[in-house]
């Protein structure tokens, strides 16, 4: 534990069939703990976690929390760097909003116990690429960890808010289907969600429900991100109707650990705001070719696709990232995350370059949403990375995730009273298993698994093609169907779940991929490599 102490957790179930509460929350990372946290404490909350709780890409987040807190920054100086990381697809309206509500949010966390380097005249901040200043407030190089064990215990602690863990928001639940008379004109509401818990359904009835699930590494054979990134918002939201926002727009974060026994370890970018440089295995400092003026502190696009050119062009599946000029002590001090990491399999930093590869670590796109999570259905709000508010462009600009996610979070429990209904009023169908068959093959779902993410890892990476996308959505398109066949057939375990979902998710990616005719930000194609105007953003949407 970070913070040194075990959280004390209340052991809770679902025991009944159907649950009534007023507001459900969908995840526990950044952007759910903050808005629990944020409610009036009258409300009561249901918050549910896929995986045992402190958990997410938040608890992961290494380098930190962007925020413009010091008297040298502005939100002016912190808008422009967010702007020119974005390719011209920042939504500059919702960009201000966010970064200008990032002191309040330190002030928050402050509060809940969480201390960040950097924070009004604690410690120093650091910076990553496209930063033009230091601002990025963090606790060592385990940010994440201390924001989720801190705003975790605190939920705990709160009397309002009941957590279940581990149980999973399956489907959710829409007046539509349960209740038309609730559907205002063409809009539709939500009044909960069927949840996966200790084996059985329960209809989850909820006076306003927030999805905070995060994001969808697992989509990629390669990810930073945890087992249970598995767009499982996105996909639920996408199949209830709601428009999924520039899903082509995948960040590939261009250090990961490269080492046999231990993928898919971050090794922060904050190591390179430190002085730290990336070589090639012929000892090259490549950058000096790509992005002269601002070589490793370049823009993570444009670090992680020349990273893919040397490889590609040196026929190496590495490159190295060398951090020697920093000391020992420096490095076990202010990076321990990382140093315990790669000495864990044998490598000294202070020593020798550390073997390093781009892998999936952020979806910018997601579920069209403003700042305070309201969606195109009512009632449904979407926060942090599930979310797509414009704020990130066509490329996120490093940290400014947390900063979004605990802001969506304060502003979404700021406006939750004013909306809320009383679920008490609702009602919907249990969920029904019809003639559904346990899972007897498990290799039916570990190979859909497998081949889903190797062809998004293959075909929809970091340099795309018209060719491979088109193949990738016909190998896609056959495995829909069949785990389509297997989800209607089988009782539901989180495997299959997740598997439909990642499913619907890659299909998300490659078809706003391939109706993207130009290359921006994170999406570059061979076959459309200039941007052209006006900018737009694509809208991928079912019709029911
Ligand atoms: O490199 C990092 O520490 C990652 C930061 C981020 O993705 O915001």
């Amino acid at each position: 534990m970070c913070t040194g102490k075990e959280i004390e957790k209340r052991e809770v179930r679902l025991t009944d069939n159907i649950i009534e509460t007023d507001v459900l929350i969908i995840g526990a990372g950044m952007a759910g703990l903050t808005c629990a946290l944020s409610l009036p404490e009258e409300l009561d909350i249901l918050l549910i976690s896929k995986i045992l709780m402190p958990t997410g890409s938040t608890y992961l987040a290494q380098g930190g929390l962007a925020a413009a807190v010091t008297d040298d920054d502005s939100f002016e100086l912190h808008l422009n760097d967010t702007v020119n990381a974005g390719g011209g697809l920042v939504d500059e309206i919702v960009a201000m909003d966010i970064i200008s509500n990032g002191p309040k949010l330190v002030k928050k966390l402050l509060q809940w116990g969480a201390e960040l380097e950097g924070s009004f005249g604690m410690g120093k901040s650091g910076i990553e690429g496209g930063h033009s200043i230091r601002r990025v407030l963090h606790y060592k190089d385990r940010t994440g960890k201390l924001i989720s064990e801190v705003l975790s215990e605190r939920c705990i602690e709160r009397k309002n808010i009941t957590i279940i863990e581990p149980a999973f928001a399956v489907n959710l639940l829409t007046a539509s289907r349960e209740m038309p008379e609730l559907v205002e004109g063409a809009v539709d509401r939500c009044i909960g969600a069927h949840v996966l818990h200790n084996g059985t359904i329960s209809t989850v009835l909820a006076g306003e429900t927030v999805i905070a699930t995060g994001g969808s590494g697992k989509v990629y054979r390669y990810t930073s991100n945890q087992d249970s990134a598995t767009g499982d918002g996105m996909a639920m939201a996408y199949r209830a109707g709601l428009p999924l926002k520039n899903m082509e727009f995948f960040q590939f974060h261009p250090t990961c650990l490269f080492h046999p026994d231990k993928r898919n370890f971050l090794i922060t970018e904050a190591l390179r705001g430190e002085g730290a440089m990336l070589l090639n295995l012929k000892g090259e400092r490549f950058m000096e070719n790509y992005d002269p003026a601002r070589m490793e502190l370049a823009p993570r696009d444009i670090v992680a696709r020349a990273i893919d050119s040397e490889m590609k062009r040196l026929g190496n599946d590495h490159v190295l990232l060398d951090a020697s000029h920093l000391s020992r002590e420096k490095l076990t001090n202010s990076f321990p995350e990382v140093t315990e990491g790669v000495t864990s399999v044998g490598i000294s930093p202070w020593n020798e370059p550390i073997p390093v590869v781009p892998a999936a670590h952020y979806i910018v796109g997601g579920i069209d949403a403003r700042t305070d999570g309201s969606t195109a259905m009512n009632g449904l709000r979407a926060i942090g990375e599930v979310s797509c508010t414009g704020l990130h462009g066509a490329n996120r600009l490093g940290s400014n995730s947390l900063l979004e996610a605990g802001v969506m979070g304060l502003k979404a429990a700021d406006s939750i009273p004013d909306t809320v209904m009383r679920s008490s009023d609702f009602h919907a169908r249990d969920w029904s298993f019809g003639r559904a068959k346990p899972l007897k093959e498990n290799v039916l779902l570990d190979h859909a698994w497998a081949a889903i993410r190797s062809v998004m890892w293959d075909y929809v990476g970091i340099v795309r093609s018209d060719k491979r996308l088109n193949r990738a959505l016909r190998i896609i398109d056959v495995l829909a169907d069949e785990i389509e066949e297997d989800y209607w057939s089988l009782l539901p375990v989180t495997g299959l779940l997740e598997l439909r979902n990642i499913c619907t998710v890659s299909r998300a990616i490659v078809r706003s991929a391939l109706r993207r005719r130009e290359s921006r930000g994170l999406h570059y194609s061979m076959d459309c490599p200039d941007t052209i105007q006006p900018q737009r953003d694509t809208i991928i949407k079912i019709i029911l």
